[in-house]
């Protein structure tokens, strides 16, 4: 592994995120090389800690993964130092830029400089504007900027922050995330499609009928209603998550596997998803809010739920790509909570034969065959299966359908990065390639907004899905009405 040289500024350092994921993922960078002896981390929040108290909530974050040398967890957490700021607050920021300059001398960061944002999204903009007055940013290493989500709450908002953060980062120093990016089988998509012949050359509307992503949540809201109640299915998972895998799905081959060349192709994927009227997004758009059930409260009364709370918990939509190679194939996608199962899939339909001779009525035979699938599993198992008819064995003639299937092993799972390991990895490395454009936001926005406008005129019936299911009963008639089904349905 080659060592990345850098000095990390991360706003939000006590909060939820940072404990969760971002300090185990980069103990994890540390445990194989990729972070060594030339990195430090200053931590900032509102509340004051000393850095001793902050290594410790540091060892504590990262206690559950094993040390692979001794003492391991105590060496990396000597990498991480602590300043409390108010972010609007222009003074402090000068009492950081002394103690950045400070840890770079000490640990030979040679100027470089990432600056990540995990937390309250109403300050990106601040801090990102004193970044840059208060002379921050280096002139001898990398800057750059890596940020959370939202992006926004719609074009307007996403808008008004891009540009504050553009007054201080070019787009070539912004990592926006998106964690479905760092997930293995979401980047396989382009391993799948791009090396195989027998994939890409069926991939267009001539051979596809449909094509199906489910991001399906078996846990509530949680002790998230607070952000959740204001953002709703559709924001917190549509606009982003499932955008993003949509633009691969829809893509053309990049001109070669480089984050610039594959940003050229999802933007032009994004602009070509077709606009919906206000009643073409009635039509096609479903939305839900889970009931009580199992023991469990409905949304509406979840701790810190507004209890006539119009919020969407579930989106099911159909979308369309006016292009050559789509034109015609519905793209369904769904996201929900308190559905039957936390898992991530994608299907894709086939056609069925056009000429189906075993159930020809001259045929001996009378049977139907049923349409390929090919299923990419993303989570919990990592794999794809390809469902093709063939002959049952014995006597007579009957076709059956019969699944090729592979799956990653546990052991290959363990190999395999979290998404936030290789994101933060990817950003160190300056590699754009998982990361979401300024110009696919602003299409998956103005996608949006005509959607998040109708509902917020059109007052929901709400609730209207049990928790355990797969959503509302106008989920299903959204496919029925189309001739098609869920390919994972209960
Ligand atoms: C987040 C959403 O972006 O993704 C959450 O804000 C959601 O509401 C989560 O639970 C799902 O991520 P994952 O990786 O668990 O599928």
């Amino acid at each position: 592994a080659t060592e990345n040289k850098a000095v990390i500024t991360l706003f939000g350092a006590t909060g939820d995120l940072a404990k969760r994921k971002l300090y185990t993922a980069l103990f994890k960078l540390y445990q194989k090389g990729y972070l060594a002896d030339h990195f430090a981390l200053l931590g900032t929040s509102r509340r004051p800690l000393t850095d001793e108290e902050f290594q410790q909530i540091v060892r504590e974050s990262i206690s559950n993964i094993p040390e692979t040398e001794n003492g391991q967890a105590e060496a990396f957490s000597k990498h991480f130092f602590y300043k409390s700021h108010d972010v609007t607050k222009p003074e402090h920021y000068e009492i950081l830029k002394q103690r950045l300059a400070e840890l770079d001398e000490q640990f030979g960061a040679e100027g470089n400089r990432l600056f990540y944002m995990s937390m309250a999204p109403q300050f990106f903009g601040t801090i990102a504007l004193n970044l840059k007055k208060q002379g921050l940013l280096t002139d001898n290493g990398f800057n750059r900027l890596v940020i959370e989500k939202p992006f926004g709450r719609d074009f307007e908002s996403a808008k008004k922050l891009n540009d504050e953060l553009s007054q201080t980062f070019s787009e070539n120093q912004i990592f926006r995330i998106d964690h479905y990016l760092g997930k293995e089988m979401v980047q396989n998509i382009q391993a799948l499609r791009f090396g195989n012949t027998m994939i890409e050359s069926l991939w267009n509307n001539r051979y596809i009928d449909n094509i199906q992503v489910t991001l399906s949540e078996k846990l509530g809201v949680e002790e998230r209603a607070g952000y959740y109640d204001q953002s709703g299915a559709l924001r917190d998972m549509v606009q982003n998550h499932i955008m993003q895998i949509v633009a691969q799905l829809a893509m053309e081959q990049p001109v070669a596997f480089t984050d610039a060349d594959v940003r050229v192709e999802k933007i032009k994927a994004l602009r070509s998803l077709r606009l919906y009227t206000p009643s073409e997004a009635a039509a096609n758009f479903v939305r839900g809010q889970y009931d009580a059930g199992d023991g469990t409260n409905a949304y509406r009364h979840e701790d810190g739920v507004d209890p006539e709370s119009g919020t969407e918990t579930f989106v099911a939509a159909k979308l369309m790509f006016d292009n050559y190679r789509w034109s015609g194939v519905p793209f369904y996608v769904r996201t929900g909570k308190k559905l039957a199962d936390k898992f991530t899939r994608i299907d894709v339909v086939f056609k069925k034969p056009l000429i189906d001779i075993f159930a020809n009525p001259r045929s001996e035979s009378d049977q139907s065959l049923n349409s390929n699938v090919l299923t990419i599993f993303v989570e919990p198992n990592s794999g794809f299966a390809i469902q093709l008819n063939a002959k049952r064995a014995g006597q007579g003639f009957t076709t059956e359908p019969v699944d090729l299937r592979f799956l990653q092993s546990d052991s290959d799972k363990k190999e395999s990065p979290e998404p936030y390991e290789r994101l933060f990895h990817d950003a160190l490395e300056g590699n754009h390639t998982n990361f979401a454009s300024w110009a696919e936001i602003a299409y998956a926005w103005k996608f949006v907004d005509v959607i998040r406008k109708l509902w917020d005129i059109e007052k929901p019936q709400f609730p209207n899905y049990t928790p355990g299911s797969m959503g509302p009963a106008a989920s299903d008639e959204l496919l029925a009405r189309d001739g098609r089904k869920w390919v994972y349905r209960l």
